[in-house]
């Protein structure tokens, strides 16, 4: 099988990675890419969860133990989007990841993994598993510290570090600016996603947030790097300025 499997790795948890894997991955599957996402995180399962998916027959654990093939755990959700799930079950999080990379070997297309944070053994194995990586993190010098820390191990795995998202930007002087993130991380940044309320609101109507909101801040940069990935050419939709003025109308709203 040929595939191409990127990470979507950070040094924290709670930066954006569940968020940005499932926004990517509709934005390339909506561009007509063959692409399945991956819940790698086994321990805190969420991929289905922001799906408003909670309960799978088959899921990646039982992949990993040996018990059923990778393409039985694909479920292709109403949006047309691929995934693997975790389970969610407390009787699931003592997972294996050893042989993630073996397994992945049956999948076919663009693979999209939603990785654990950090530099324990399961984020290690799910690094060695990856062809490319692509590293999330929020603007803070703490954050983008740890995310470092991973782009450098990354690096020593001799995996392709694609760059860097910067998530919840906020434009506020006390966050690093991007001059600052290139600088500090020596890789390029991918994506500047703003902090936006329709991000919640998403995961609360458990609709992906480039479907629930297509023209708000995140969706549009999720857009155009799903194109840069794809090596295709971002064209804004027709009206762009008018569609963001009343999406901003209907954000403050609520
Ligand atoms: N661009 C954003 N704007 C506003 N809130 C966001 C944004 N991205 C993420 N969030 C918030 O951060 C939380 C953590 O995101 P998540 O993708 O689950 O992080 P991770 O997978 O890295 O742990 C989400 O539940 C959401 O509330
Ligand atoms: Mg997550």
């Amino acid at each position: 099988m040929t595939s191409r499997i990127i990470g979507i790795v950070s040094g924290k948890g709670g930066v954006g990675k569940t968020v940005t894997t499932i926004n990517l991955g509709l934005a390339l599957h909506q561009l007509g890419e063959n692409v399945t996402i991956v819940d790698t995180d086994t321990t805190v399962a969420n991929l289905g969860l922001q799906m408003g998916i909670c309960s799978f027959p088959t899921t990646l654990q039982d992949v990993l133990k040996g018990t059923d093939n990778i393409n039985k755990a694909v479920y292709t959700h109403p949006l047309g989007l691929n995934i693997i799930p975790s389970s969610i079950s407390l009787d699931s999080i003592n997972a294996d990841l050893c042989n993630l990379k073996h397994v992945l070997n049956d999948l076919d297309g663009l693979v999209l993994l939603d990785s654990p944070p950090g530099l324990s053994a399961d984020a290690l194995s799910v690094l060695d598993a990856c062809d490319e990586v692509i590293i999330v993190s929020t603007p803070e010098l703490q954050t983008m510290a740890n995310a470092l820390k991973v782009a450098r191990v990354a690096l020593n795995m001799e995996k392709l570090v694609l760059g860097i998202i910067v998530n919840r930007y906020t434009h506020e002087k006390y966050e690093l600016n991007p001059t600052e993130i290139v600088t500090m991380c020596d890789a390029p940044i991918l994506s500047m996603i703003p902090e936006d309320i329709n991000v919640k609101r998403s995961l609360f109507e458990k609709t992906p947030l480039i479907s629930y909101s297509p023209y708000s801040g995140p969706s549009i940069e999720f857009q155009k790097l799903a194109c840069d990935l794809a090596g295709q050419q971002y064209r804004p939709p027709k009206n762009i300025h008018m569609k963001k003025f009343i999406a901003g109308i209907k954000t403050l709203m609520g």
